[in-house]
């Protein structure tokens, strides 16, 4: 046990034995398929096998450290990241078609207040369609959903697969680092030289039936995309096939509109960077982050950075136009959430008038766009990506400060 799992919160009784009996099911699994399965499909059983994997079951998931969750997205954080957001989507519906298609709408909150949103901008959609992997989680939103916007309760309905086409504006939020990726390592030739890095691919294996990290040579499509990298060994990292083959098929089948990607990542030169030689997996257990993905399988988040090159690639590949991409401090201040915390607030009052009206819920508005916009917090780790067809002229939340030249 590292010194960073002795601080992990001890997990309940019935929480070791859900992780029991999901780790039994993936220890079967390896050894049916010979002694070996990939990161990725274990990120997979990890985090979606039915009913035991962490967004499958029963895990808190979302939420502060007094509601015992693991971590916080940014729609739970102020109905203003909605707000906010909800300006670019209007201004996609409005040249394309009334639709909005969230994919991985976690606890429902963001769907709950975006519809609102919507609805104040007088731009309702038609239909508010949630594409979600996991039942536990589709039950949660539809309580949300009823419980905070009732009155759209007949424009929302979840898709059990992808559409054949569709056309509107496609919001995913914090939904591609929670996709399955493949692990690697790069290693030097044996003189040391980066120049003919041999690629690993890093999986699990079994030791004395406890779940371990073991290796095997790349191949086919992973080491393929491996040798498309930047040179570079040694090091260990993470490339999410997962990821670009969904991005790849969302764009493929949309006839008007656009894709807004928000998560935390980077431009490829800087994620496979030396600065970044262990990769970025990590796992997220009540608001620990810890690096160990075998520590109670089931139990944490697993998470890896997402490389926008590869999401404006695969978005490009199938006829989109990457119509933006920029940090999420640059993305929301464009969409204005400074005034919409003004109004709020009630800035541009007599400074001691607000000061004498500011209460607690003032407070935590102010503290939440904090957190979104600083560049110490999610204002900078976090970027957004704007994939598009047949939009006409700029989008309102890459007005400023627009990055596509990085990527
Ligand atoms: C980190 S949570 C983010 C939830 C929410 N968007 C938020 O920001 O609070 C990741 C979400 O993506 C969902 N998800 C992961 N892969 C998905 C896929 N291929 N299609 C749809 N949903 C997916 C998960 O079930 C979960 O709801």
């Amino acid at each position: 046990m590292t010194l960073q799992q002795a601080e992990l919160p001890e997990p309940s009784d019935d929480a070791r034995a859900a992780s029991d009996a999901l780790t039994q099911v993936i220890a079967a699994e390896i050894a049916a398929r010979g002694g070996w399965m990939s990161f990725a499909r274990y990120m997979e059983l990890a985090l979606y096998a039915p009913g035991l994997g962490y967004y499958s079951g029963g895990s808190h998931k979302f939420g502060g450290h007094q509601s015992g969750g693991d971590f916080l997205t940014a729609p739970e954080l102020t109905p203003l990241y909605a707000q906010a957001l909800a300006r670019q989507v209007a201004q996609i519906l409005a040249a394309s078609s009334p639709v909005v298609m969230e994919a991985g709408a976690g606890s429902g909150k963001l769907a709950a207040d975006m519809l609102l949103a919507l609805a104040a901008l007088g731009c309702a959609p038609k239909c508010y369609r949630i594409l979600e992997l996991s039942g536990e989680l589709r039950a949660r939103q539809q309580a949300t959903l009823a419980e905070q916007a009732p009155q759209f309760a007949d424009r929302v309905e979840w898709l059990d697969e992808l559409p054949e086409h569709y056309s509107g504006c496609l919001i995913g939020n914090e939904v591609l680092d929670a996709m399955p990726t493949h692990a690697l390592r790069w290693e030097a030739d044996d003189a040391g030289e980066v120049g003919e890095p041999r690629m690993l691919e890093r999986g699990v294996g079994l030791s004395d039936g406890r779940l371990v990290e073991a290796e095997e040579p790349a191949h086919g499509a992973l080491l393929a995309a491996a040798q498309a990298m930047p040179l570079l060994a040694p090091y260990r990292g993470e490339i999410s096939l997962a990821a670009r083959a969904w991005v790849s098929e969302l764009a493929r089948r949309l006839k008007q509109g656009a894709m807004l990607l928000i998560d935390y990542g980077l431009p490829r030169h800087e994620l496979y960077h030396p600065l970044r030689d262990g990769g970025t997996l990590r796992c997220h257990y009540r608001h620990r982050v810890h690096e160990d993905p075998f520590w109670f399988p089931g139990l944490s988040d697993i998470t890896s950075h997402v490389d926008f090159t590869a999401v404006a690639e695969a978005g490009f590949d199938a006829g989109l136009d990457v119509l933006g991409y920029t940090s999420q401090a640059n993305f929301l201040l464009n969409c204005g959430i400074g005034e919409l915390l003004g109004r709020k607030v009630g800035a541009g009052d007599d400074p001691k008038v607000v000061q004498s009206k500011a209460n607690m819920a003032d407070l935590r508005a102010r503290g939440a766009v904090n957190v979104l916009i600083s560049p110490n917090e999610m204002g900078e780790l976090f970027k957004v990506i704007a994939l598009g067809r047949g939009m006409p002229g700029p989008l309102l939340g890459f007005a400023r400060a627009d990055r596509v030249h990085a990527l």
